[in-house]
């Protein structure tokens, strides 16, 4: 069991599978990329199942995520979705992507025992896409958005970054268009986790105005709150029902207290948060060969020393990670 010293006990496991990706989101690198990890510093394949297989078998891991970077930039994603899935007790299996791909690779992750994709997209206008990422791929996502929940991929989830100037008028139509294509849309407050260090608390749109933004088209009611459970998202039924709308607001109503997560790195490093500043070398461990017991022990030990949340609440004394997001995995 993965414990910690505030009685929370983790059974998520986020697992980033590279910190490449083929888009250049303003909110989370710059244009001209970062300095990637060179090939020797990534777990291999073999390396990332034997981990999530001690996560499972030894931790009381449930459920595993696989982000970036872009996880679909990993050669070897499918492989190892399929020999996660063989691991017994089967975890459950999700993908956090941009979708870019996803057209050619839904059927062949499902088929690999893949249960969910969620798909990160800001805007339904190509110009404003093009804006944001600094790529011309819209049409790519929602080609890979269509593929997945053709593949079954369902609940097919939506995550859309409002930034003041570029997509803060677009809550309403984003739904709109969430709701008629059946997926799950959720807004994310905007982290200060980019690589640039340009966040602005001042600047960033709040869940507060991202509801009041979506209440001028559209009813919304709260869904019973012990449904929530550990999940970052609030959700809410538009217009009594059936499709929801979820807000993650990891700043301005933090779910610290409630958090269930442990996230491994692309180099193997555990991280008790997304904003811990500490890591442990898993990767080093795996290397020096040691046996899965010391490895086990490792990871309970780092998720022991887990902090109370991100301290995002405290403007004060907020330090923003070293890494970014894209190296920290979503
Ligand atoms: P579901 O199980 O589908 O609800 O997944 P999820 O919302 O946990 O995962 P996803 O990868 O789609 O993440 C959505 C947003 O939640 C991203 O912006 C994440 O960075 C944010 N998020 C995920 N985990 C955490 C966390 O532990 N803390 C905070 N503050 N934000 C998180
Ligand atoms: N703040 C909030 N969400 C972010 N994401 C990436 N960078 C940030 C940030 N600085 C989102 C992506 C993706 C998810 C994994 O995290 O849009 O949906
Ligand atoms: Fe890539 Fe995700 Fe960062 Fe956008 S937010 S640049 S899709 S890693």
């Amino acid at each position: 069991m993965l414990l910690d010293t505030y009685g929370r006990i983790a059974t998520d496991l986020r697992v980033s599978l590279t910190d490449r990706c083929n888009l250049r989101c303003t909110y989370c690198m710059p244009e001209e990329g970062l300095s990637w990890l060179a090939k020797p510093e990534l777990l291999t394949d073999d390396e990332i199942v034997r981990l999530v297989d001690i996560a499972v078998t030894r931790l009381g891991v449930t459920e595993v995520r696989f982000t970036g970077g872009e996880p679909l930039l990993r050669p070897g994603l499918v492989g190892i979705v399929e020999r996660c899935a063989a691991l017994r007790p089967r975890p459950k299996l999700s993908l956090t992507t941009n979708g870019i791909g996803l057209e050619r690779t839904a059927a062949a992750l499902r088929d690999a025992g893949l249960d969910r994709v969620n798909v990160s997209l800001d805007t339904t206008d190509p110009a404003v896409f093009e804006r944001i990422t600094r790529r011309r791929r819209h049409g790519d996502v929602l080609r890979g958005l269509a593929a997945a929940k053709a593949a079954g991929l369902t609940p097919v989830k939506v995550n859309a970054v409002l930034m003041p100037g570029l997509n803060d008028t677009e809550a309403p139509g984003l739904l709109a268009w969430a709701m008629a294509h059946g997926y799950e849309l959720r807004f994310i407050e905007q982290m200060p986790l980019d690589a640039q260090h340009g966040w602005q608390r001042a600047e960033m749109i709040t869940a507060g105005d991202i509801l009041a933004s979506l209440r001028t088209r559209f009813t919304l009611t709260p869904e019973e709150t012990e449904r929530r459970g550990s999940a970052p998202a609030e959700r809410w039924l538009v217009d009594g029902g059936p499709h929801r709308v979820g807000v993650i607001a990891s700043v301005t109503r933090p779910f610290c207290r409630a958090c269930d997560r442990t996230r491994l790195t692309a180099d193997g490093q555990v991280r008790t948060c997304l904003f811990a500043t500490e890591e442990s070398d898993l990767r080093g461990a795996l290397r020096s060969g040691a046996g899965d017991e010391e490895i086990a022990a490792r990871w309970r030990a780092a998720m022991w020393g887990k902090k109370a949340g991100s301290g995002l609440d405290d403007p004060e004394s907020f330090e923003q990670p070293s890494r970014p997001m894209s190296a920290i995995g979503g």
